[in-house]
């Protein structure tokens, strides 16, 4: 965190209430996720010009699949779509786009957008952008103690020698800092399985907006609500 500004480093959003936003219009739910791709793209341009470091968002959950195979198939093509967009959005704006979530169970084509999100981006140096598709923290924790089981199995690991950052370092995040800051649109107070590990210290934002009519001064507000506080992490208190 830039201690001088009060600049959360990392920021992370569950972007919610597309579908409440859609209905509220009498619109197909797939057009409230169409505006909320907008506002996401606006939203990288916006975070990496306030000085944020990392922006992480939870477009994909794993319990997404449960939804009507309309709304699913919706999506799908949408984030098709943005991929190619996003990869424009991130070249302009010199963000590095990093995928976290289990991306194998998505069609071939989508995987390779998103490889190829991944590769073209990955010299950038303004902010790095995290998107979690088909991602569940415990989903995410699951695959990551099957790798440190087989390292320990394999010799490479003492289970003695686990520690917090041995943890952290088999999780989708690893090279990341845990956010600072967490944003929940549409007025919900649930994590809903979004980086349950990474999330232990950090300062949680709820707006009662909706995702597509979410902004920069929004995004401001969330950041200046962060810049007042003071932080504890368990007994220490940091200003
Ligand atoms: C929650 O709204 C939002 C989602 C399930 C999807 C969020 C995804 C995007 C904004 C776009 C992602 C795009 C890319 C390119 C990765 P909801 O449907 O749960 O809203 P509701 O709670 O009002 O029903």
């Amino acid at each position: 965190m830039d201690e001088q500004k009060k600049i959360p480093r990392h920021v992370a959003i569950i972007m919610d209430g597309n579908g409440r936003w859609a209905e509220r219009r009498k619109l197909p739910r797939k057009m409230g996720h169409a505006e909320g791709c907008k506002v996401l793209e606006q939203t990288v341009r916006d975070a990496a010009d306030l000085g944020i470091d990392y922006l992480t968002v939870y477009a994909f959950s794993t319990e997404n699949w449960k939804r009507s195979e309309e709304e699913v198939s919706a999506l799908m093509v949408l984030m098709g779509f943005y991929i190619k967009k996003l990869l424009k959005v991130a070249e302009e704006e010199n963000v590095r786009v990093k995928i976290i979530g289990e991306r194998s169970r998505f069609a071939p084509d989508l995987v390779k957008g998103l490889n190829k999100l991944e590769y073209e981006t990955r010299n950038n140096t303004r902010m790095v952008f995290a998107i979690a598709i088909n991602y569940g923290a415990r989903d995410e924790m699951r695959r990551g103690m099957i790798r440190m089981a087989e390292d320990v199995k394999a010799g490479k690991l003492e289970p003695t020698a686990i520690t917090e950052q041995t943890i952290g370092s088999y999780l989708d995040t690893a090279d990341m800092p845990d956010p600072d800051l967490l944003i929940r649109t549409s007025g919900e107070l649930r994590l809903s399985n979004f980086l349950l590990w990474q999330l232990a210290y950090t300062e949680i934002y709820v707006t009662d907006d909706l995702w597509p009519d979410f902004n920069k001064e929004e995004l401001q507000k969330a950041v200046d609500s962060f810049g007042k506080r003071e932080r504890r992490y368990g007994g220490r208190l940091t200003k």
